[in-house]
């Protein structure tokens, strides 16, 4: 069964997004509701035999790379674990690269354990860099927590260090240059992401997101920008800062669509393959391994899971609909 997965469009699916957990310990407004969601029962999440034996399966099928995400990664207590025994994993280019999108709390804690057990990169999510406004961003007064958790990855020399912002009208489009002054001093790379309709409330409306050009025009007033180039299958469009080694990039999810170049495939901390964020079918990994499924069975349904790919998110079509699931229980 061997072979690389391939859509309909041509695409090769490369980049696996695992999420270990559904939880969290913020209540971004917007991607869960304050009192959160229904969590998952823990004899629904996947165990980490079957996440290994999924990316055993997915590495003959030419996956290189897999993130982990949640809800919040960190929150699963045997993630140094299975840091350690993703990385160990063979793929087409060596052992398979591990990286992690984490919001950085708790993370001065583990940051050793990682990077011992493989852990090859790290994208922290950091929206605004003022106190009270991270405790209403987040409902949660924990800043301190995750300037803690970016030093440690700071001095850990995990590079490229990320930092990614989701860019809001009236929440924090006004320290856009501010955040950029942060990553500079911290060593990271700063990516300002247009906010998707992926909001747990369904309240996501075109006007609150910031289009990236507008972010560009911000930053331009106070620092000089020269691009990059060559993006590959990566989201972001990449910017020198000023000439120097500091990078700002703006993930325009809505306004420029990547999809044409989409690479990922995305498990659920449930179980279920989705082939994007906008996915309206699963298919149910977890029901097939449970009931027996061999590796040709896995591979065969995730296979057929790609193949039902469609072109992109479709946002702009006329008939959109905002998938059931939330940012949280898809995996970023
Ligand atoms: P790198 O490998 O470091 O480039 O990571 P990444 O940018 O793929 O991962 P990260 O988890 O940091 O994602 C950053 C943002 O990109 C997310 O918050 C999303 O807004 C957006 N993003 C990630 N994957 C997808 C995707 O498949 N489709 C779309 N439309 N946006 C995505
Ligand atoms: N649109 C864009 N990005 C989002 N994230 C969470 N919700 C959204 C959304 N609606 C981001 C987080 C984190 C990453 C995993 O996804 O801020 O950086
Ligand atoms: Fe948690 Fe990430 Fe959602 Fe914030 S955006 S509530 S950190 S899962």
């Amino acid at each position: 069964f061997d072979g690389p997965l391939v859509d309909r469009f041509g695409r090769v699916h490369r980049d696996l997004r695992i999420s270990l957990t559904d939880k969290c310990n913020l209540r971004c407004t917007y991607c869960m509701p304050a009192e959160g969601v229904p969590w998952l029962a823990k004899q629904n999440l996947l165990t980490t035999d079957e996440i290994e034996r999924v990316a055993r399966v997915l590495a003959r099928l030419g996956i290189v790379e897999i993130r982990l995400t949640g809800g919040e990664p960190l929150l699963r207590p045997d993630v140094v674990d299975v840091v350690r025994r993703l990385s160990r994993i063979d793929g087409e280019d060596g052992p398979l690269q591990v990286s992690m999108t984490t919001n950085g709390i708790r993370l001065d804690r583990v940051i050793d354990e990682l990077v011992e057990a493989g852990l090859e990169r790290l994208n922290i999510s950091l929206d605004t860099v003022r106190p009270e406004r991270f405790a209403e961003l987040t409902r949660r007064d924990r800043l301190e927590d995750v300037l803690l958790g970016i030093r440690a990855a700071q001095d850990s020399g995990l590079r490229p260090l990320k930092i990614n912002t989701v860019a809001m009208r009236d929440v924090n489009d006004d320290e856009f240059c501010d955040l950029l002054r942060f990553a500079q001093a911290h060593d990271a790379q700063l990516r300002f992401i247009e906010q998707m309709p992926l909001d747990a409330g369904h309240i996501w409306t075109r006007q609150r997101m910031v289009p990236g050009e507008e972010i560009l025009a911000k930053l331009s007033a106070e620092f000089e920008l020269s691009p990059v180039g060559a993006r590959g299958a990566s989201p972001a469009e990449v910017f020198r800062v000023d000439g120097g080694m500091t990078t700002v990039g703006v993930i325009a999810s809505v306004t420029a669509p990547f999809c044409g170049s989409c690479d990922r495939v995305r498990l659920t901390a449930d179980g279920q393959v989705r082939n994007c964020l906008f996915a309206r079918e699963e298919s149910d990994l977890i029901g097939l391994l449970r009931a027996g499924g061999t590796d040709e069975d896995v591979a065969r349904m995730l296979r057929q899971n790609i193949e039902g790919k469609r072109a992109g998110h479709g946002i702009d079509d006329p008939g959109f609909l905002q998938p059931d699931r939330p940012m949280s229980a898809i995996g970023g």
